[in-house]
């Protein structure tokens, strides 16, 4: 089947989009606002746009919370989820007003960042400390902006917990991590297999 997206009609009983892009690594943002309240929530329209420097990315689909605060102080965390944490992203993903502390929500531990004063996710494995190098509002082909805007962050510090640890690199089957797909549709790395670049 083809369809064009203009008019979007591909007949299924759903948008396939974000499934045809996937799987998408969950940026779970923590953030805290000029106010001083904090706020951890969930994005899988992020990634790592680049190694050196290291850059992130997440897209807001309208101007929310984690948006307002990372553009209001200029930093934001991003935690890792694995497995173990998976009802906790999705409770942190309640569209509560602003100002409430998801981490009680979802009952986890809010920990001050070493080079940022934004919070982080405790009991995550991995934990990137980042601040914002730009804001963009990605615009349509007809030149309109869109209803998105995209936060972009400069990775200032990583934390690890050693427990993820083999043999000087981070073990997937330890680590766990949890990539979103199309629909509510999850995934964890169970099967994990090697490649190597070919050699010219
Ligand atoms: C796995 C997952 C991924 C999500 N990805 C996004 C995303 O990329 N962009 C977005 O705007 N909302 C996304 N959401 C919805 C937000 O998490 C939700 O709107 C949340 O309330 C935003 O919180 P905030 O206003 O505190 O930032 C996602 C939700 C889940 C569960």
């Amino acid at each position: 089947m083809f369809y064009s997206t203009d008019e979007n009609r591909h007949g299924l009983a759903h948008d396939p989009f974000k499934a045809i892009v996937s799987p998408r690594p969950i940026g779970w943002i923590g953030s805290r606002g000029s106010d001083g309240s904090i706020n951890l929530a969930p994005y899988s329209f992020f990634n790592a746009v680049s190694d050196r420097p290291k850059l992130v990315m997440f897209s807001s689909s309208g101007r929310k919370h984690s948006f307002r605060n990372a553009s209001e102080t200029g930093e934001f965390t991003c935690n890792f989820v694995s497995r173990h944490l998976i009802d906790k992203m999705n409770a942190s993903s309640a569209a509560v007003p602003y100002g409430v502390d998801e981490f009680v929500l979802a009952g986890l531990t809010p920990s001050r960042g070493e080079l940022v004063a934004a919070p982080y996710v405790a009991e995550a494995f991995a934990v990137l400390e980042c601040k914002v190098t730009e804001i963009i509002e990605p615009k349509s082909l007809s030149g309109e902006p869109s209803e998105n805007v995209m936060v972009f962050g400069q990775v200032v510090g990583i934390h690890i917990d050693e427990a993820i640890l083999r043999e000087g690199r981070i073990d997937m089957a330890l680590a766990q991590p949890i990539a979103r797909l199309g629909y509510m549709d999850y995934s964890d790395s169970s099967e994990v297999f090697e490649l190597f670049r070919p050699k010219v």
